[in-house]
């Protein structure tokens, strides 16, 4: 797809915090975009001029059908769904009709209107499960322990029913963070810890604190998926940063980063939905789609607090 101001990307999902970087990077390489939500949690706020929006849900599979015909993408950019671990205990049947038979639509939709290619997201800190070894490979057991993980697993799985007319790339992120992300979800901890020590309260951990997770800025989620437009690879990619980081790293960076000396989390029983660690081996991506992460864990964590301290009420920032 060489002529990029020919290239059509539609994005669904693309006013959440993932998909409005992507929009206003696929913008800014000139290509032209068309953004699918519901505004569940996206915000029109978050997307830059020149996109096109059609508000829709993913699971209303005429209106999806429709949509991706009269647009006629090259490319369909699937990040759509719902995102909470914890709130998918409380609403399993939800996160199935989303994040499956949405996903099931979207397949269908691209098929019907003969796109080239579908970038699906997954999620390689969900689907995995409890691993024996570190990092984990693509190939390692997937044996997700919430309802979001068995969601985004049986997603990917209805990508299978695609033909040779489309090329599927599956990405399975680990812990996305950076500027943008909103702290009320339930997820990405660190907007979470930096609100709390904003508001001046303890965050609280969950455990012990010394789980590991595989924390990649959102930049370099971006990259990945500017590589996939233009790379004819397709498969399943671990998109992540190989290095593992504990939660209680992360809260001494961050309070360290914010200057707070007064605050401690609070410690709470583990859940059972959480594995103890989770850093994505990403040798497929580096040798394959030759991409590379490149935002280090302490400039990622200060930008982010750059943009959560922006954006705050005044009365906080003191
Ligand atoms: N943030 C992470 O750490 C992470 C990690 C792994 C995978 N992912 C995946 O990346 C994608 C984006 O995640 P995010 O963190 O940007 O979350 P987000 O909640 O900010 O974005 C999701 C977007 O999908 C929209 N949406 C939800 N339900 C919809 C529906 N039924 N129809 C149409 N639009 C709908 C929301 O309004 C929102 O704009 C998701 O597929 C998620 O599973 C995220």
């Amino acid at each position: 797809m060489e002529n990029s101001k020919k290239i059509r990307i539609l994005i669904t999902g693309g006013a959440g915090f993932i998909g409005s970087w992507l929009a206003s990077a696929y913008i800014a390489a000139g290509y032209s975009v068309a953004v699918v939500d519901n505004f569940y949690r996206g915000k029109r706020s978050h997307l830059p001029a020149g996109v096109r929006v059609y508000e829709a849900d993913i699971c209303d599979r005429e209106a999806i059908i429709n949509i991706f015909g009269e647009e006629r993408p090259h490319v369909v950019n699937h990040h759509a769904a719902l995102v909470s671990v914890r709130e998918s205990y409380e609403r399993p049947e939800r996160y199935w009709e989303v994040n499956f038979k949405g996903t099931q639509n979207v397949v269908e939709a691209v098929q019907r209107a003969n796109i080239q290619k579908l970038i699906f997201a997954s999620s390689g800190g969900a689907i995995y499960g409890h691993s024996n070894g570190m990092p984990i490979s693509e190939e390692m057991p997937r044996t997700p322990l919430s309802p979001y993980g068995e969601s985004k697993l049986a997603a990917e799985e209805s990508l299978h029913r695609l033909d040779d007319r489309t090329e599927a790339v599956i990405f399975r992120y680990s812990n996305v963070y950076g500027p943008g992300q909103d702290p009320r979800y339930h997820n990405g901890v660190i907007a979470i810890f930096a609100d709390a020590l904003l508001n001046k309260l303890p965050p609280k951990i969950f455990g012990d604190g010394h789980q590991t997770r595989d924390y990649i800025h959102v930049r370099d989620v971006v990259t990945s998926n500017l590589t996939a437009v233009n790379s004819g690879v397709k498969g399943i990619f671990n998109i992540g940063t190989g290095q593992g980081h504990t939660l209680r790293q992360v809260f001494r960076k961050i309070s360290e980063m914010m200057g707070v000396e007064d605050i401690s989390p609070t410690y709470l029983p583990a859940n059972d939905f959480e594995v103890l660690h989770n850093v994505l081996d990403i040798a497929r991506a580096r040798a394959e789609l030759k991409w590379e992460p490149m935002v280090s864990f302490d400039h990622g964590i200060s930008e982010t607090l750059d943009a959560i301290v922006e954006y705050a009420p005044d009365n906080l920032k003191a």
